[in-house]
């Protein structure tokens, strides 16, 4: 059976718990021993994530009443050394649906009725939509300044918003105090380890859809969530032998809010400056020290979206046919930008996570 455990003092708890976090203030990580890796074990019958779900530890049949069609993103070769995976295609418009399918999955087997959540928009826009289907009250927590379509599209699921005057970071503090002060369920992306149950679905795709893993992967890091689900699921392909070297992992940051970058072993502390890339503006990741001190036994380097060049990379890739938003348009300037200045063996991918029609401007 599976179990949260904490990563500090390895405390465990039920999944059934309401804590967000252990009583020590460690984080929970999922003490779950994942099937080995096999394509024979994949339910091909399924058009969404849950066709994977001998790797998730699901005890029950409720995922039929949640799953709103996520997943099976189609990739596309790009350019000569490059792949892009449209994650945009996604029920609510970006790749956190991944997460949230199971997140919610957790939620309806345990009978939460109401969460809060908080979110640059897209997570929100996710669980949203996720606690509709699975008729869970929800309150998602944005700062101010949130893309007011992204807030149209949370209340059309019939969630309240919250518009919190103060950054991305305070949001989330008042989110948590809420939770605590009401005892309300925290139904958090960050925090909750089954989201990355979802999210190293992003991986299987590409390994059942290409029948390799490229050699390098670009992957926009706010919170990490994209990030922590991919090396999960990097690790079990490795383990089970199906791939024989760990892709290189790029982390994309911005320019702008880049606490990973030049950290050691611990985020530094920096001052979040505004930035088109709105979805990795994350200035205190709560699991930045997870992502540093990560055990992925394959490479990994930060390197930051500049600025300038996150227009004009939305424009190219709309004018290629690819209409998303100013987030995902920061991870393909971070990649031209790495690749005019070094030199870069094998083939690359891209996840394209959030659709443009989701931006203002
Ligand atoms: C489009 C998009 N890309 C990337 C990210 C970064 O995800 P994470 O904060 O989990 O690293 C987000 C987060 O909201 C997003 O909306
Ligand atoms: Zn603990």
């Amino acid at each position: 059976m599976a179990q949260f455990k904490c990563s500090s003092c390895k405390t465990t708890a039920p999944l059934s718990t309401l804590s967000f976090k252990c009583s020590c203030g460690g984080l929970y990580e999922l003490d779950f021993s994942t099937p080995k890796f096999s394509m024979n074990l994949i339910d091909t019958k399924e058009f969404n994530i849950f066709r994977y779900r001998a790797f998730m530890p699901l005890d029950n049949d409720l995922w039929k009443q949640i799953t709103l069609g996520e997943g099976l993103t189609s990739i596309i070769h790009y350019s000569e050394n490059l792949y892009v995976k449209l994650d945009y295609a996604m029920p609510t418009l970006s790749f956190k649906d991944r997460g949230a399918a199971v997140l919610v999955w957790l939620l309806k087997t345990i009978g939460v009725k109401k969460v809060v959540q908080d979110s640059s928009g897209n997570a929100g826009n996710s669980v949203a939509a996720y606690c509709a289907r699975a008729g869970i009250e929800c309150e998602i927590f944005v700062p101010k300044g949130t893309s007011p379509k992204k807030i149209k599209m949370i209340e059309s699921h019939g969630a309240t918003v919250t518009v919190f005057d103060g950054t991305r970071d305070e949001t989330a503090d008042a989110c948590r105090k809420k939770a605590a002060e009401e005892n309300i369920y925290y139904a958090n992306h960050v925090y909750n380890p089954m989201f990355y149950q979802g999210t190293k679905t992003y991986i299987y795709e590409v390994y059942e859809q290409l029948g390799k893993i490229p050699d390098n992967l670009f992957i926009p890091v706010g919170n990490g969530t994209l990030l922590i689900g991919c090396r999960l699921a990097l690790m079990e392909l490795y383990e089970a032998g199906l791939i024989k070297k760990l892709p290189k992992i790029f982390i994309v940051q911005s320019e702008k809010c880049a606490p990973l970058f030049n950290a050691t072993d611990t985020p530094l502390e920096i001052v979040p400056h505004n930035t088109y890339a709105e979805g990795i503006a994350v200035g205190k990741p709560m699991r930045g020290k997870e992502i540093l001190n990560s055990t992925y036994a394959g490479v990994q380097e930060i390197i930051l979206a500049p600025e300038e060049k996150i227009l004009p990379a939305r424009s190219e890739l709309a004018l290629g046919g690819f209409f998303v938003e100013h987030t995902t348009a920061a991870t393909y300037a971070a990649y031209t930008d790495y690749i005019s200045k070094h030199r870069l063996e094998g083939n690359s991918l891209i996840p394209l996570c959030g659709a443009g029609l989701k931006s203002e401007k």
